[in-house]
């Protein structure tokens, strides 16, 4: 693999999350595979799980890692083409990834989206820039509009966690104060959409995600409806994709509650990627009890990464 942007990269999912389980089983199996290799980590925004979780999955395969926080460390990136650099940005992103690129065997990439301009956060043309310029493979640490290394974790945790062989999983939008990236909900649409699962999507109206993610899925704004019988529900708020990073307001009764589920899905566990902001987002009383799965969910970001990292390796 040379490239990790979207589950369209991987040519067998099902053989990827059993990949995963096997480093998780053996972590140090493959330590062989990055000995001498450097993997640089560049985040244009904050993270804590991808960051810790890719940089532990990079040293099971002995790989030595380099962290780059290029917001706050490197020198002010100037993202666009054709323009005369006489303003704040100091080095222009052509440059900056092709020297990282003399650095590294592999590099990871974060960039989120601006939320202003949906043509230029859907070309992804920060993310394409560093593949570009960098000239080594490249996995995406969370994009503009996915996070696939987020959705191979959260199938991996179905997929160890489920007690079914085909379990219904909801992709439920829930509330926020903030206008958040629509990457976590797409991304997640996209790797269910190759599962052996029952998919459901439920949001407010206004709420709907690009049909690029979500063509062939059944979606409704009948919450209750959607939770029926739910053997999984991801938690997650999006803000709307059209009017492009609106936040309408309201639908503060999409907040799952213990009493929401004690009726409609007694036995459903509850996912969400993290950070989440607690009685807002999701009750403290459901992250805090056993329909839970969160941390166990974070914890499963490892081994997707590795396996992920183990093809790239394997294809040096
Ligand atoms: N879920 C996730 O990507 O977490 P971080 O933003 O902390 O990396």
């Amino acid at each position: 693999m040379k490239l990790f942007s979207s589950v369209n990269d991987v040519t067998d999912v099902k053989a990827l999350v059993a990949q995963a389980l096997a480093e998780k089983n053996d972590p140090f199996a493959h330590q062989h595979l990055g000995k001498n290799k450097t993997i640089s980590l560049v985040f244009l925004n904050p993270s804590l799980r991808t960051r810790m979780s890719t940089q532990k999955a990079a040293m099971n395969l002995g790989m030595n890692v380099i962290v780059l926080n290029i917001d706050k460390e490197g020198w002010a990136l100037e993202l666009r083409d054709n323009v005369i650099m006489n303003g704040t940005t100091v080095e222009h992103i052509r440059e900056a990834a092709a020297v990282m690129g003399e650095y590294s065997d592999i590099i990871g990439v974060r960039s989120f989206p601006g939320l202003t301009d949906r043509e230029e956060d859907y070309s992804e043309s920060i993310f394409n820039k560093f593949v570009e310029f960098c000239k080594v493979p490249v996995i995406s640490l969370e994009s503009a509009t996915r996070h696939p290394l987020q959705s191979l974790a959260d199938l991996v945790t179905i997929e160890e966690l489920k007690t079914k062989a085909r379990p219904k999983v909801v992709l439920t939008w829930a509330p926020h104060i903030k206008a958040l990236p629509q990457a976590v909900p797409n991304s997640f649409v996209e790797w269910m959409c190759q599962a052996d699962v029952d998919f459901v999507i439920t949001h407010p109206e206004g709420y709907a995600l690009s049909e690029q993610f979500t063509n062939g899925a059944t979606i409704t704004h009948n919450q209750d409806e959607a939770l029926k019988d739910a053997d999984f529900i991801y938690v997650k708020n999006w803000s709307a994709y059209e009017p492009y990073g609106a936040v309408t307001g309201g639908n503060e009764d999409w907040m799952l509650t213990n009493t929401k589920l004690d009726v409609l899905a007694p036995e459903a566990k509850v996912m969400h990627c993290l950070p989440v902001r607690r009685d807002l987002e999701l009750s403290s009383e459901i992250l805090d009890g056993p329909r839970s799965i969160v941390v166990h969910e974070a914890g499963n970001r490892v081994w997707a990464a590795q396996a992920v990292l183990k093809q790239m390796l394997e294809a040096l």
